[in-house]
């Protein structure tokens, strides 16, 4: 009950008050259709009471019984089509509110997505908690609770007929429903999310399999490729069964209360009917209960379960959602930032042995270009993450002005800190929307001037339409390495960046292009603070200072020239470099 209300709560929060509206509307619909439904029995039961007695004509009672049919059944029809419509309109609504705090958790906390999550789970996570919903909704405004109210309606309109013993019978049933929930439930919810963890996992391996399908391709093993997903696909069975058997199970049970307890009430009101006790009118009344309170009460037992494990599943994910959104800023400005100081600085992967960086001391001064260079694994990249405050130091501080970078609100970092990964983040869009991305605002003067500086206005479109509606493929497969890299380029073009983070953005360039942006960088943010990682030597020259690392911990420093001789990483590259070229 406490989850159920935590998700109204929650909706009620999102919601506008139209959302709002519609609800209260949805519900009273429901309401005022199950009331009409309920008391149709008791009119029945008067106008046959009327025949009975002789006391109104015939006719009348055979227009009004046919009258009173058509107008519940018609305003019953009206009304499941009206509430069809409003719940249709209520979970557009709904969703759109719970996907953007969704998209929201995911864009501001960066734990959201697990390491070992991909593309698969999180649309999976999102479509099953939409389907949840839905599932709430229709139990709420249509299977469970209005036929729970049909329920206790018609055991008050029994007990005010003065038939206690049907009530009783009616009453029992009710309670030993509820009972032989309590007894198969608990099975069932764990059996279901049992089953629903494991099937999000399907989404990801189909990810995962298509992604990857190429190094299948080559090696000529669909076979084992398919075999991984074929394996998943036998143990979701397994558990589907397993909950369809104790779902039957449940259902086996209820069925037979039903049948018993309305059986009993059916024959014991045809042996008062008999006997001369009740009235044939009240005879048609217990019957009709019993007709009209059969199928949705039998339904209604599956139905319970569906909400408890709807409830269960969307409890689960709303609060998974940790909704950290991003303060509304900016009435201390930092910039123009002069100097960035890490002390100290430690840090190491959660549950991933030992230290990343370990106590690394590093300061940068306004204007200043570093370059960060080391081999594979040393932490490079690691050290980027912490400066753009993507990873939080586990000791020490990162210090901008001073100030302490934790300090700072997401919406301020991302003013004053521009990190091109090495991660080309390319949306499967137009490249205005690649470009737009980055500063939305920006009008298309301003877009080519950005492809231009970063090298990237020799692209072609194939199509008719310009260059800047040309359509990219998943992850930039239309693009080659080095235009996936400059197509990240060009959004540090239009942005205004103190702090610049460039993590190998120019190894799949050639020299020329990579000397000309980072040429270009150097001149259109001449007092930015720019930290680049490489471990090519044709961008070291561009350096005030170059830092060797090697395994967390800055090991060298100094110009190009002074390492050069000093060095053994960089003679290595040098020599390296060498021998490529020669070959
Ligand atoms: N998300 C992560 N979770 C766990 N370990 C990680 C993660 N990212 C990196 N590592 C580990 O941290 C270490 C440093 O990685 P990092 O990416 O900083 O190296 P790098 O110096 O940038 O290497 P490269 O030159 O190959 O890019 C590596 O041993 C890597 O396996
Ligand atoms: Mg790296």
């Amino acid at each position: 009950m406490n989850k159920f209300l935590f998700i109204i709560r929650y909706f009620k929060g999102t919601s506008n008050l139209s959302a709002k509206g519609n609800f209260f509307v949805i519900i009273t619909i429901s309401l005022l259709s199950t009331v009409l439904i309920s008391v149709q029995p008791v009119i029945m039961a008067k106008l046959i009471s009327g025949i009975e007695s002789e006391s109104v004509d015939f006719k009348f009672i055979i227009y009004a019984l046919a009258l009173s049919y058509i107008v519940v059944m018609s305003l019953r029809k009206l009304a499941s089509a009206l509430n069809f419509i409003l719940i249709t309109s209520l979970r557009s609504n709904l969703v759109i509110s719970m996907t953007n705090d969704y998209f929201k958790s995911l864009f501001h906390n960066a734990g959201a997505i697990k390491i070992h999550e991909n593309t698969g789970d999180i649309t999976q996570r999102l479509n099953q908690a939409i389907d949840e919903l839905t599932v709430l909704l229709r139990n709420i405004s249509h299977n469970f609770i209005p036929p729970l109210l049909q329920l206790v309606l018609s055991v008050a309109f029994i007990v005010i007929s003065g038939d206690y013993i049907v009530a009783m019978l009616f009453t029992l049933y009710f309670l030993l429903y509820f009972i032989i929930k309590g007894v198969f439930n608990p099975k069932i919810v764990g059996l279901y999310n049992d089953f629903y963890n494991t099937s999000v996992k399907k989404y990801s391996l189909i990810t995962d399999s298509v992604k990857n399908m190429g190094a299948a391709k080559v090696c000529n093993s669909y076979d084992y490729l398919f075999g991984r997903y074929e394996a998943l696909l036998h143990k979701i069975e397994t558990k589907h069964e397993k909950l369809l058997k104790a779902d039957m199970h449940f259902l086996l049970v209820e069925s037979a209360c039903n049948i018993i307890f309305f059986g009993l009430s059916f024959l014991y009101s045809l042996y008062q009917v008999m006997s001369g006790n009740i009235s044939i009118g009240h005879f048609v009344m217990i019957s009709s209960y019993i007709l009209l309170l059969s199928s949705p009460l039998e339904s209604m037992g599956s139905m319970y379960t569906a909400l408890q494990k709807s409830t269960v599943s969307l409890y689960g994910f709303i609060s998974a959602m940790t909704m950290i959104v991003a303060r509304q800023v900016d009435s201390e400005q930092i910039k123009p930032v002069d100097s960035m100081k890490m002390r100290d600085l430690s840090f190491s992967y959660q549950g991933e042995g030992g230290a990343i960086i370990k106590g690394l001391n590093l300061e940068i001064d306004k204007g200043h270009f570093i370059t960060l260079t080391g081999r594979s694994g040393s932490g490079k990249s690691t050290v980027a993450k912490l400066l753009a405050g993507e990873l939080k130091p586990e000791q020490g501080e990162i210090l901008i002005n001073n100030m302490n970078i934790n300090e700072l609100s997401s919406v301020q970092r991302a003013e004053l800190v521009f990190h091109v990964s090495q991660n080309d983040y390319i949306f499967m869009d137009t490249l205005r929307f690649n470009l737009k991305i980055a500063c939305p605002e920006a009008t298309d003067e301003q877009l080519a001037v950005a492809l231009r500086l970063s090298r990237l206005d020799d692209l072609v479109n194939d199509g008719n339409a310009g260059l800047l509606d040309m359509r990219i493929g998943d992850n930039g497969v239309t693009l080659s390495g080095g235009q996936r890299q400059r197509l990240s380029l060009a959004r540090l073009f239009l942005r205004t960046p103190s702090i610049i983070i460039l993590d190998e953005v120019t190894s799949a360039l050639d020299v020329i292009n990579e000397r000309g942006i980072m040429h270009n960088i150097k001149i259109c943010f001449p007092n930015a603070l720019i930290l680049n990682i490489s471990h090519r030597s044709s961008t070291f020259d561009f350096s005030d200072e170059i830092l060797v690392m090697d395994s967390g911990r800055i090991v060298a420093s100094g110009d190009f020239v002074t390492l050069k001789n000093n060095n053994t990483y960089i003679q290595s590259i040098l020599r390296q470099e060498a021998l490529k070229q020669a070959s």
